[in-house]
């Protein structure tokens, strides 16, 4: 096997460079006798059964085809802000979903923690609703599972849902607690992150929801504590919190207090991640949907951080779950802004490392996407996310993610310009390549300068505006996946009543306006401000 890390990574000698390109024509096949050869017996292996048009090569205009079984295989997507990253991908999903359809082709998830990228997916499948004729379109909203937080409507979920054992319920409350703490701007001590800790484990033994009241009843009421400590399982967790009073300073009970406080006060997220467990079942939400659309990107009405952290676990807990899926037919797995998932998270780089190496044989394509990699990524991940994609589609870029790619670029016989020459010429024009063009490299075979088709906005070819598809997408599509702020407030109300008792209630549906009011953020801010633990 080639050490292709090598190659790609800070190595500079031509020698390098040289024998990355020997070591590539070896794997292409014969050497290339001229760039148009070596690029027509790319694009040949690219092809294959249900393949889709994928780009156009720069020169000489020939598609780009590239078969499903090539498509399956992990990938990379990066360069500059407007290079044209998205639009590749819709390109891609739009014409997969249309298959998915039909009832074959491929399942997806896309996790996007902008929210941009799901707004066009949303255009993208209220074009494809309308299009679609009387019979096929009863299926399409049973083919989509929707995870979204608006101002009306969230869908529901359990993030410490360990049913599924890929994950035991230690791992999933250390790995939930360190990401609420990388994502948080706030500080932990350490008895608080053990506390947080503490606190997950006791909601998954108990299948309890992350409430407010029923946190605070728990902490300040030990007749309380110790009647819901009866119920749990986990020995461990009861002596915690049975001794707790000896063991946990207050000023770490009230520092967690604020904390939760803190998330508990936004409405959306509230009610994303707040409804009991038991009553998640009884939703009859979509169970295994083929089409998951996540959207953790926040408005002017919470903080970015909430997203994070929410796109973070979720990510983490999708990659941890999708080995135990059946391989037969393949899962995209698409990750918007992989540095929002990755920055500061070395056991979130190491998830993602493992799951580059074993998801291939869960039938999972990884589908990165992000303006960079370096200098923001460890060397080791940037080696890892490199050695264990298949194709690369690398947009107008920064000089040193060029040399990345630079070795994969085959010479011209005609072009007599010494190394230095050449490669400063291309690393000027990756930094200067214009919107849509793009250098796709498929291990193998050389890179090859392409440009993505052209696509049409779903506003064009419905001739419909961006409100009326996305209000077509919310009411067709969505509603099977999200439940209203008043529906989410009533089951909260009923859990609450039950288990927190009368005298705890605090029943009172936030309308949607209320998301954004400053009193909530003044309070907030109030209370966060309260001094550290
Ligand atoms: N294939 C395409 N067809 C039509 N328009 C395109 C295409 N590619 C890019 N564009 C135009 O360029 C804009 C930016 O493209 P895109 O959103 O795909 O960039 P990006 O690389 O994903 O940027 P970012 O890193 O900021 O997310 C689009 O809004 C669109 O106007
Ligand atoms: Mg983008």
């Amino acid at each position: 096997m080639v050490n292709l890390v090598d190659i790609f990574l800070g190595n500079q000698e031509p020698q390098n460079a040289k024998r990355a390109i020997a070591d590539l024509k070896a794997q292409g096949g014969a050497a290339p006798e001229s760039l148009r050869a070596a690029h027509k017996r790319a694009l040949k292996d690219l092809d294959g059964p249900d393949s889709i048009l994928a780009a156009y090569l720069a020169d000489g205009g020939d598609e780009v085809r590239i078969g499903l079984g090539n498509e399956s295989r992990h990938t990379y997507t990066g360069g500059i802000t407007g290079g044209g990253k998205t639009r590749s991908l819709l390109n891609t999903l739009q014409r997969r979903f249309r298959t998915a359809i039909t009832g074959a082709g491929i399942d997806a998830e896309i996790l996007d923690p902008k929210g941009e990228t799901y707004i066009e997916m949303k255009l993208c499948i209220a074009a494809e609703w309308l299009a679609a004729d009387e019979e096929t379109r009863p299926s399409i909203p049973a083919l989509v599972y929707v995870i979204d937080w608006t101002d009306r409507k969230i869908t529901p979920v359990d993030p410490l849902d360990t049913s599924d054992d890929a994950i035991s319920p230690a791992y999933a409350a250390e790995l939930h607690t360190r990401i609420t703490i990388q994502t948080s701007d706030q500080t932990y001590t350490e008895s608080l992150r053990q506390l947080l800790f503490m606190w997950d484990l006791l909601l998954i033994d108990l299948g309890y929801p992350d409430l407010y009241p029923f946190t605070q009843k728990l902490f300040k009421n030990a007749t309380y504590r110790s009647s819901v400590l009866q119920r749990v399982k986990n020995a461990d967790v009861r002596l915690y919190f049975s001794s707790m009073e000896h063991t946990v300073a207050r000023s770490t009970v009230d520092a967690f207090l604020r904390r939760k406080w803190g998330l508990y006060l936004f409405p959306e997220y509230r009610y994303a991640t707040c409804v009991p467990p038991r009553d998640l079942v009884r939703l009859g939400l979509p169970k295994n949907p083929r089409w998951t659309l996540a959207n953790f990107g926040t408005t002017n009405a919470q903080p970015a951080s909430l997203g994070h952290a929410r796109f973070r676990w979720h990510a983490v807990r999708r990659l941890l779950s999708v080995m135990r899926r059946d391989p037969r037919r393949p899962l995209w797995f698409v990750l918007e802004e992989l540095l929002l998932l990755l920055e500061g998270s070395p056991e979130i780089e190491e998830i993602l490392g493992t799951s580059l190496r074993v998801t291939r044989s869960a039938g999972v394509s990884l589908k990165l996407i992000s303006q960079k990699l370096i200098p923001d990524l460890p060397r080791r991940v940037v080696e890892n996310i490199l050695l264990n994609t298949h194709i690369w589609s690398i947009f107008g870029t920064r000089p040193d993610e060029a040399e990345l790619l630079y070795p994969n670029v085959l010479r011209d016989p005609a072009d007599h310009r010494s190394e230095g020459e050449r490669k400063r010429a291309f690393l000027a024009e990756m930094q200067s390549l214009p919107r849509q063009h793009f250098y796709l490299f498929a291990k193998g075979h050389p890179a090859m300068r392409c440009r993505t088709p052209n696509i049409v906005h779903p506003t064009v070819t419905t001739g419909r505006s961006q409100e009326e598809l996305l209000e077509i997408f919310d009411r067709e599509i969505a509603s099977s996946s999200m439940i209203t702020f008043d529906h989410a407030a009533r089951l909260i109300g009923e859990w609450e009543r039950e288990v927190v008792g009368q005298d705890q209630i605090v029943e009172r549906v936030a309308r949607p306006q209320e998301s954004a009011a400053p009193n909530n953020l003044d309070q907030l801010r109030k209370i966060l401000g309260g001094g550290k633990p």
